[in-house]
């Protein structure tokens, strides 16, 4: 099945107003832009609403680093599905490996908010993928596993039907060393499998992230199970990240 490519910048934390403002007006200049490629982009909460206008009319996406999994409540400083839906979000990433390892997110929790953002119209994208230890051990599949497993437990079998997965090595994030082709394929491969055994999985996007460059870009596109990428230090130079969008529309 042709799935559309789906490149997503994580902008993680960085950015402010003006750099936004340029970075956005350089993004949409009209030789930029790809109908092969859906391109979505991931700014801080608080620059949410600012991205939201400056995308209007481009056809860019609009996406949330995280959320929690309540609709609403006292939970001081988190901010629910609801309002991401607010402010225009369509896709939230869910369980990166920052969050998992910095801030103690469990595989339980990761679930919980993933749930949230399926019960709220918004689409996750989970983020999966072992460290370098797991990868040594020869581990990364009973990892992914374990993670996906917590999802599938939470949410039911059809879960992924409208869902995104980005296996990201956590070995390969910020690092310039990115999986090789043939290892991405191997993990997206077998993520499609194993979510194929439970339903289907062939309109399911698995996007890489990891080191992704404009010139890994191309190579990673090629695999066969690789359908986009999730691009954190890359993405916040408006040429590369055009670069590596443009690697994927082939
Ligand atoms: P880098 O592209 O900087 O390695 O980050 C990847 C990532 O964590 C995207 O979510």
């Amino acid at each position: 099945m042709k799935r559309k490519p789906l490149v997503v910048a994580n902008w993680k934390m960085h950015g402010q107003s003006k750099w936004i403002e340029n970075y956005i007006h350089d993004l949409t200049k009209p030789q930029g832009q790809s109908g092969q490629c859906e391109i979505v982009l991931c700014p801080p909460f608080v620059y949410l609403n600012e991205v939201r206008s400056l995308l209007q009319e481009t056809g860019m996406g609009l996406g949330a680093q995280d959320l929690h999994d309540s609709e609403h409540g006292a939970f001081t400083g988190e901010i629910s599905p609801h309002m991401l839906l607010d402010v225009g979000c369509k896709y939230v990433v869910v369980g990166h490996s920052e969050r998992r390892r910095l801030l103690g997110e469990t595989d339980d929790f990761v679930a919980a908010k993933f749930a949230a953002a399926c019960r709220n119209a918004l689409i996750p994208i989970l983020c999966v993928g072992e460290n370098e230890g797991e990868r040594e051990a020869g581990v990364t599949e009973s990892v992914v596993r374990r993670q996906l497993d917590a999802v599938l437990q939470v949410c039911g079998n059809e879960a992924f039907a409208a869902a995104v997965i980005a296996y990201e090595p956590v070995w390969a994030i910020g690092t310039g060393v990115t999986a090789t082709p043939a290892q991405a394929q191997d993990v997206h491969g077998f993520i499609r499998n194993y979510i194929a055994s439970h339903s289907s999985a062939s309109a399911m996007r698995i996007l890489y992230g990891g080191s992704v460059k404009a010139d890994n870009a191309v190579m990673l596109a090629q695999q066969q199970d690789v359908d986009g990428a999730l691009v954190g230090g890359a993405s916040l130079i408006v040429k590369d990240f055009l670069a590596i969008c443009a690697g994927f529309s082939k």
